[in-house]
């Protein structure tokens, strides 16, 4: 079997071709990177250690891709993952596009040319921000929790299931992602070949590259250790906006038996994510920061920002039922690993664009 990543050096890329080199010693792993992405440059030489061979590619150039070797499985690690990406002023809206929606066509036509199978790791914010801001909440502890009181297609206490609104707006990079779903579901079928759709919520273990807008779990424990400046943003500066997660690793079982189907059977789009036992939020993370390395002061901010949304677990029934998956690693665990890479990586913020 010949697996190729695109976007192998990222954080999830990375993690992704180590555990399935572990997994299946036999298999081939290779893939490619533009190093677009700060810090993607120190898993280079990592993996290739690992026996993993890394191509320098650019999924934006159609030429890069088809200079590489042909492989069984795809599976679409590489993007611009910020919410705020194309808003930021630090990149483009054009230039987010080319990255998470002509890299994807690019890879469809790879797929086409070869005949593979196309894993895409998509994202929770394929989901309409509206319909998710509208969900009601109410301040318990320290965290939000949703009441919901009347019947909401695709909502419910365990979170947001597939079938949830994805009417815009949803964010550029939501949008990015929701088109690519969209046509690679449309090649899957038009050129007979396996598409599986993994919609992820918040993924983070250690090595996740610092910035506060993608990574928030490792961007905080870090700045927490590093002493660095940090505000709760929106929701009344409390911190009590909660998030999911789920460790990278979780998802090898997973894309092992995508990997191992050649036909589809069952659900093409799923869930996979940390869900409501595996979530916290800012201001439990922070008591959970104190405990190991005592008090940093965090600026309370109430300054609302677009696409923020106050909580946001995905609800993953329906890839347990499919696949028998589920959540491995608890978040004790998560934030355990991330703290010793804090504690062993001083500078790492620095070094990767936080
Ligand atoms: N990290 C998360 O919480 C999360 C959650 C849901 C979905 N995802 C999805 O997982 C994937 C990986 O995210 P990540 O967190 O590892 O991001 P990342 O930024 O750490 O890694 C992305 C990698 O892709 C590379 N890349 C970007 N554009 C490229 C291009 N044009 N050509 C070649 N390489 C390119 C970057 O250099 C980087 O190494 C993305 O598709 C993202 O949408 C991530």
């Amino acid at each position: 079997m010949r697996i190729l990543i695109s976007g192998i050096c990222g954080f999830v890329g990375s993690w992704l071709a180590r555990g399935l080199r572990e997994a299946e010693p036999t298999w081939e792993i290779f893939g490619f990177d533009n190093f677009v992405r700060e810090g993607s440059e120190v898993n280079r030489a990592a993996l290739r250690e690992m026996g993993i061979k890394v191509h320098h590619a650019d999924l934006r150039a159609a030429s890069d891709l088809e200079a590489l070797p042909a492989a069984n499985v795809v599976i679409d690690a590489a993007a611009n993952p910020s919410v705020l990406a194309g808003v930021d002023g630090k990149s483009s809206s054009r230039q987010l596009l080319e990255h998470n929606l002509g890299g994807t066509i690019n890879l469809l036509e790879y797929c086409r040319r070869h005949s593979v199978a196309f894993l895409l790791l998509s994202t929770s914010r394929v989901y309409s921000v509206p319909g998710m801001s509208a969900v009601p909440v109410r301040v318990q502890g320290q965290r939000l929790v949703p009441e919901i009181r009347e019947c909401v297609t695709g909502l419910s206490e365990r979170g947001f299931a597939e079938d949830f609104s994805t009417v815009p707006p949803l964010s550029l990079y939501g949008s990015s992602k929701l088109a690519s779903e969209i046509l690679a579901l449309e090649y899957g079928s038009v050129f007979q070949f396996p598409v599986w759709i993994n919609r992820c919520g918040v993924l983070a273990g250690a090595g996740q590259f610092g910035r506060a807008d993608q990574g928030i779990y490792s961007f905080w424990l870090h700045s927490w250790k590093a002493r660095r400046p940090l505000r709760y943003l929106g929701f009344g500066g409390h911190g009590h906006q909660v998030r999911d997660a789920l460790h990278p690793l979780d998802l090898i079982p997973l894309l092992r038996k995508q990997i191992a189907a050649t036909t589809h059977t069952g659900e093409r789009i799923t869930n996979v994510a940390g869900g409501v036992a595996n979530s916290m939020s800012l201001a439990e993370l922070s008591a959970w920061a104190e405990d190991r390395w005592g008090p940093h002061e965090v600026i309370r901010d109430g300054t609302e920002r677009p696409f923020d949304l106050p909580w946001i677990v995905l609800d993953s029934t329906r890839v347990q039922e499919t696949w028998g998956w589920s959540v491995q690693t608890p978040l004790t665990k998560i934030l355990e690993e991330i703290a010793q890479h804090a504690e062993t990586h001083p500078h790492w913020l620095s070094l990767t664009g936080g």
